[in-house]
């Protein structure tokens, strides 16, 4: 616990490994028996998170495959640990010799010795997005339990440096997503974004944004009040993404705008049954509890840190250093982002699903 490797209270992820260690991945502990485990979907979601896709991303050739090694038998869930682990095939190592020397701005070099005093230096050790592999498999699992109850994911590229998009959450699908190497489901922006991206990489530059993701089908209760609400956790783990520096729920920063006759969600009946609300600016969660309404979050990722250009820098006794650009990176993290961050929703809203189940 004490380390921060783990997320969930019941269904609880550990994940483990270095960028540039043997291989990486993620223990699940507390994933319900008889559950079935369908391992060729857990390889779609590492599929479009790994690096190498596109040339929007890192050239890094990883084909990131899956070996469960335990807690699943015939394809259904043992109530077991399920450990998963990704073999690294491609890490360079000789291409962080400079990074030994000089701290990369805005990375996680500088912290990471003040907090150990010793580091993984080659690709960043555990600060590296490799780190999310785990989650995202761990993700798949989680969200194959939450579709058997009816509940769907979808995140996408909402934004990139300033481009916007116009998606409709209700019924956006991830094939939509897909259509696009960047990872927007709207065409004109999608163009628009792609160049954005080319041209930070020929520039030898970054770019960031913004990736919105809706989980359709949750029911109302979930979410335990006051400190695991349910947008408290959502935050939490959101924030624990590499590079993410916001996260909306909702309105977010836009409700600020807005007066409260404008933001409030009317009650209205569902039809056939029920009650809904008329607009769903709460995102979905009201006193940290689902209402019904879709789950929508917002998360806002920074340019990536590592620049193809020389940067003033310092090594780690102070004295200045230049940093000469080196290794393989993703010009914008956003494209890749989105499997993560439909990973991070899944596993915990399953948690809070098995917590409210617990309730009885
Ligand atoms: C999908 C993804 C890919 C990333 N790729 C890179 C990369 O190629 N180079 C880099 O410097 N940072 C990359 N990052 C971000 C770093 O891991 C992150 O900025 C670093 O660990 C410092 O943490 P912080 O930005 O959260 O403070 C990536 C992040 C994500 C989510």
């Amino acid at each position: 616990m004490g380390s921060g490797s783990g997320l969930g209270v019941l269904f609880r992820i550990t994940t483990f490994g270095e960028s540039h260690g043997p291989g990486l991945g993620v223990v699940i502990d507390g994933c319900p028996p008889r559950i079935p485990v369908d391992a060729a979907l857990v390889q779609r979601e590492l599929d479009r998170r790994r690096p190498g896709q596109s040339t929007l991303t890192s050239p890094r050739k990883e084909t990131d495959r899956v070996e469960i090694l335990s807690g699943v038998n015939g394809g259904v869930a043992l109530g077991t640990p399920i450990a998963m682990l990704i073999r690294n095939e491609d890490a360079r190592s000789k291409d962080y010799a400079q990074i030994a020397r000089a701290y990369r701005p805005s990375h996680a070099d500088f912290t990471y010795d003040a907090k150990y005093g010793v580091r993984a230096v080659a690709g960043g050790g555990r600060a590296s997005a490799r780190e999310t592999a785990g989650r995202v498999a761990a993700g798949a699992i989680a969200q194959q339990i939450l579709a058997h109850h009816g509940i769907e994911i979808v995140a996408w590229v909402d934004e990139v440096c300033g481009i916007g998009a116009t998606v409709d959450g209700a019924t956006v699908t991830r094939a939509a997503v897909d259509t696009h190497d960047v990872r927007c489901p709207d065409d004109a922006a999608a163009a628009q974004m792609t160049e954005r991206i080319e041209r930070a990489r020929k520039d030898g530059d970054s770019v960031g944004g913004v990736v919105r993701a809706v989980a359709r089908g949750v029911p109302a209760g979930w979410g335990e009040p006051v400190f695991d609400k349910l947008d408290a956790d959502l935050a939490k783990a959101m924030m624990s993404i590499p590079a993410v520096k916001g996260v909306e729920i909702g309105s977010g920063f836009a409700g600020t705008l807005m007066t409260g006759s404008q933001h409030n969600d009317l009650f209205v009946p569902r039809p056939g049954g029920g009650i809904r609300t008329a607009t769903n600016h709460s995102g979905g969660i009201q006193g940290g509890i689902s209402n019904g309404e879709p789950v929508t979050v917002r998360v806002a990722f920074k340019p990536t840190a590592t620049i193809m250009r020389a940067q003033e820098s310092v090594d780690r006794e102070g004295n200045v250093a230049t940093l000469e650009p080196r290794g393989r990176h993703d010009p914008c993290v956003l494209p890749r982002a989105v499997p993560i961050v439909e990973a991070m929703l899944a596993l915990v809203l399953v948690d809070h699903f098995l917590r409210q189940q617990a309730r009885g």
